[in-house]
């Protein structure tokens, strides 16, 4: 699968098998980055991160820590990355336990953990509140682009960027991402205030980033009505 196609086929898993993924699997993806951190199953023991319920089966769990932008695009790239190799991931913002996170990580404050990322094997079946959270939160249904542009005009060559970021995951679907276009290729990522708007932005440029990696990530815009001004993408000489 190439990587617009991998993007589009990842969608929240909530219904995991026993078979917890490897801890050192996992170590070595989030090796370079200082916004991952594997949670170590040897540690929690019997205890649980995602709240039962919501979560079943025994995924493995990476949290996100730190700056929520930058721990947005480096969780998300690991999304992408685990979804390539079959496995089922959801970020959980709300329904995981903190103490029990924090406990494994060994943190000294409990606010540094953002949220954290489930990954596990699929089972076949999805449970009803699978179903639930799905249809709850219309997980399989995405705001069209032309609800999202603020002003401007896409170039034809960055499309599958923008259906990319369309296609991200967002707490409650919120889906806050919006955009402008500059003349000089430059996208203006602006955000719809609320819970894990910096996160759920630096998911949706990680999709970008995934496809335009020539694109570098540089200091917001001046604040549009309504809106909190996030990161502008711009081109580099080699895009
Ligand atoms: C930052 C963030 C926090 C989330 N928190 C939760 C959560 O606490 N519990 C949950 O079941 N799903 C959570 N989700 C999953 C979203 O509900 C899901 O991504 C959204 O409904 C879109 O569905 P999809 O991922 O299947 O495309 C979260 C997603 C993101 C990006």
């Amino acid at each position: 699968m190439n990587t617009l196609d991998t993007i589009l086929a990842r969608c929240s898993v909530r219904s995991f098998t026993d078979e917890t993924p490897s801890i050192d699997l996992l170590r070595e993806l989030c090796a370079d980055s200082p916004y991952l951190r594997p949670v170590d199953p040897a540690i929690i023991g019997s205890e649980r991160v995602g709240t039962y319920g919501v979560i079943t089966g025994r995924p493995a769990y990476v949290a996100a820590v730190g700056d929520p932008l930058q721990a947005g695009i480096a969780g998300e790239k690991l999304v992408i990355e685990l979804t390539r190799r079959g496995l089922g991931t959801c970020w959980l913002g709300a329904t995981f336990s903190r103490t029990v996170a924090n406990k494994a990580l060994q943190l000294s404050d409990n606010k540094d953990i953002i949220a954290v990322i489930a990954i596990g094997t699929p089972t076949k079946m999805r449970r009803p509140i699978d179903w639930l959270m799905h249809v709850g939160a219309r997980g399989g249904q995405r705001k069209p682009l032309d609800k999202l542009i603020l002003d401007g005009q896409p170039a034809p060559a960055i499309a599958n960027g923008l259906e990319a970021m369309r296609w991200a995951p967002s707490a409650y679907n919120r889906q806050p991402w919006r955009f402008a276009f500059r003349p000089d290729g430059a996208i203006e990522v602006h955000g719809l205030p609320g819970d894990y708007l910096l996160l759920d932005c630096g998911i949706a440029i990680a999709h970008f980033l995934l496809l335009h990696p020539a694109y570098e990530l540089t200091a917001p815009a001046s604040p549009r009505p309504g809106l909190t001004p996030i990161a502008t993408l711009k081109p580099s000489a080699k895009s």
